[in-house]
C-alpha cells in the first residue's frame, strides 16, 4: 500500500502543472511535497528539513510559520475575509496605503492589485492614460532595459522581454525600445564609469530618437535579478531619471524585488537619488505571506484621473481580490515588525557577513565574475570563458544545483549559470553561514564535474 506522503508526490506528478518547468523532466526526478514551514526550513511529507535559500522566490522576509504577521491575518480573518474596493473601501486597504506613502517619498497614491506582473500591468496602463487623459495621445511607446524582467503578464512580457522565455507569446507583445544595462562583466569596458556613460549615451539616443512618443521609461529599481543579477553602478539609476525629465517621459520603477531592504535600502529609488513617476513595489510588501502587489504615483499623474465622468478619464484596471484586506493586514504587519527588529540594521551586518565569505568563491575556477549587494549576490560560473550550461558529465547546472542543494537539505536555484544568494531578508547566523557554506561546497562540486 502507498503512503500518503508518495501518495501526494505520484498525485503532484499526475495533476499539477509546474511554472517554468519541463515537465518531462519533473516526471522523472523526486519531487518534495512541503507540507509545514519552521523558522527558515521547510519541512516535506517525509519529514525532511529544506533550508529556504530562495527566500520563496524572493519575498521571504521572516521565514515561515507563526509571527505577527500570521496573527495579523488570522485576526483580520475573522473579522472580514474580503470586502472590494470597486464602489467600497475596507480599514487594512487604508491604513497600509498610509504607511507606503509615508515610506515612499514622493508618492502619494496607491493602487492595489495582486502580484508584481498586474502591478506592471497597472502602472503601464496608467503612464499610457496619463498622456492621453492630457491630451498627449501620440506619447504611447515604452522603453525598458535589455536584460529586465517584470513579469509575465502581457504588458508586463513586453517590456521585460526575454526571448528564450517569451519568444512563442511575441504575437501578443507591443513594441518596445530597448536599451543597454550596465553590465562589466563580458562587456567591452573596463570600468563602471566608461560603462555608465556608454549606457547613458545610448539611453539617451533611444529617448531623442523617441522623442515625442515616449510614454515611460520601465526599469528595475537598484539592480536587475532574473536578468543575471545585475547591480546597477553608482549615479546611473540617477542620471537615467534625469534623461526622463530631460526627454518628458514618465519613469516607472520596478521595485518588486529590490525593495524593502533587499539592496539594503527600505526604499531603493530614495537610495539611489532617482524619482520615478510610478513605483511598481510587491513580493517582501506582506513578508511573502500574501499574494499583494502595489502600483504608486505621484499627485501629477493622479490628477490627471480626475475629470468630469463623461469625459472618460477614470483608470479602468482592477481585480478582484484588488487591495484584499488580509493581504493589506499583513503588509501593515510586516511594515511594523520592520521597526521593531531594526531589520534594516540586521540586513547591514548581514550583508557584511556575505560580502566576505564571498572572498572564498575568487578561488574557484569556475567562478568568473562576483556581484553583490545588501541580501543579493550573483556567482556567474563559466569554463573556458563560456557560461557553464553543461558539467563536464553532461548535467545541467541548474538541475545539478537543484538536485544537489536539496540533498544537502538546502532550496536553491539557479538563474541559468549564476548561482544566486537570495535569501529570506531577516536570514542571520547560523543559517545565512548553512547558505554560503552550501553555495560554496555546490561551486566546488560543479568545479570537479
Ligand atoms: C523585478 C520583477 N518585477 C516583476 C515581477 C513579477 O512579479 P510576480 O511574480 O509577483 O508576478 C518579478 C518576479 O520575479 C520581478 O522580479
Amino acid at each position: 500500500m502507498s503512503s500518503p506522503s508518495s501518495d501526494n508526490a505520484n498525485k503532484d506528478k499526475n495533476f499539477v502543472w509546474h511554472p517554468y518547468t519541463q515537465m518531462k523532466d519533473w516526471a522523472r526526478q523526486e519531487n518534495r511535497v512541503i507540507v509545514r514551514g519552521e523558522g527558515f526550513y521547510l519541512v516535506d511529507d517525509k519529514n525532511r528539513r529544506y533550508l529556504d535559500g530562495t527566500a520563496n522566490m524572493w519575498c521571504n522576509v521572516w521565514g515561515h510559520g507563526q509571527n505577527e504577521v500570521v496573527e495579523a491575518m488570522r485576526d483580520q480573518l475573522k473579522t472580514l475575509q474580503h470586502s472590494t474596493l470597486f464602489g467600497l473601501a475596507n480599514e487594512p486597504s487604508v491604513r497600509l496605503a498610509e504607511s507606503l506613502v509615508k515610506l515612499a517619498p514622493g508618492m502619494d497614491r496607491v493602487f492595489y492589485t495582486d502580484n508584481g506582473s498586474t502591478a506592471v500591468e497597472a502602472a503601464l496602463k496608467m503612464a499610457l492614460q496619463y498622456w492621453q487623459n492630457i491630451g498627449r495621445p501620440e506619447k504611447k511607446r515604452f522603453m525598458s532595459l535589455k536584460g529586465g524582467y517584470h513579469g509575465d503578464t502581457v504588458g508586463a512580457m513586453s517590456v521585460g522581454y526575454v526571448e528564450q522565455f517569451f519568444g512563442a507569446y511575441k504575437p501578443l507583445l507591443a513594441k518596445v525600445s530597448r536599451a543597454p544595462r550596465p553590465l562589466l562583466y563580458g562587456s567591452k569596458f573596463d570600468s563602471d564609469l566608461d560603462l555608465t556613460e556608454y549606457c547613458l549615451d545610448q539611453t539617451e539616443k533611444a529617448l531623442r530618437k523617441l522623442e515625442g512618443k515616449c510614454a515611460g521609461l520601465i526599469m528595475e529599481s537598484g539592480a536587475q535579478i532574473a536578468g543575471g543579477v545585475v547591480i546597477y553602478p553608482e549615479k546611473y539609476q540617477q542620471k537615467v531619471s534625469e534623461l526622463c525629465k530631460k526627454y518628458d517621459t514618465l519613469l516607472i520603477l520596478d521595485e518588486i524585488a529590490t525593495g524593502f531592504g533587499r539592496l539594503g535600502n527600505m526604499v531603493e529609488y530614495f537610495a539611489q537619488n532617482s524619482e520615478p513617476d510610478i513605483l511598481c513595489l510587491g513580493k517582501a510588501l506582506t513578508a511573502g505571506y500574501f499574494p499583494l502587489a502595489a502600483t504608486l504615483t505621484h499627485e501629477k499623474i493622479y490628477g490627471a484621473f480626475l475629470d468630469n465622468y463623461e469625459k472618460n478619464k477614470q483608470f479602468y484596471h482592477g481585480h478582484t481580490f484588488t487591495g484584499h484586506p488580509v493581504g493589506c493586514a499583513a503588509a501593515v504587519a510586516n511594515l511594523r515588525l520592520y521597526e521593531k527588529h531594526n531589520l534594516m540594521q540586521q540586513i547591514g551586518n548581514n550583508a557584511q557577513y556575505i560580502e566576505q565569505r564571498l572572498t572564498e568563491f575568487e578561488e574557484i575556477d569556475i567562478v568568473a565574475d562576483v556581484r553583490h549587494k545588501g541580501m543579493l549576490a550573483g556567482i556567474e560560473l563559466a569554463r573556458n570563458g563560456k557560461p557553464l550550461i553543461h558539467l563536464k558529465n553532461g548535467e545541467r547546472i541548474n538541475y545539478f544545483v537543484a538536485r544537489e542543494s536539496l540533498a544537502m537539505g538546502v532550496h536553491l536555484r539557479t538563474l541559468g549559470n549564476i548561482l544566486v544568494i537570495i535569501p529570506p531578508l531577516a536570514m542571520g547566523g547560523n543559517e545565512l553561514e548553512k547558505l554560503m557554506d552550501s553555495h560554496l561546497e555546490l561551486a566546488k562540486k560543479a568545479e570537479r564535474l
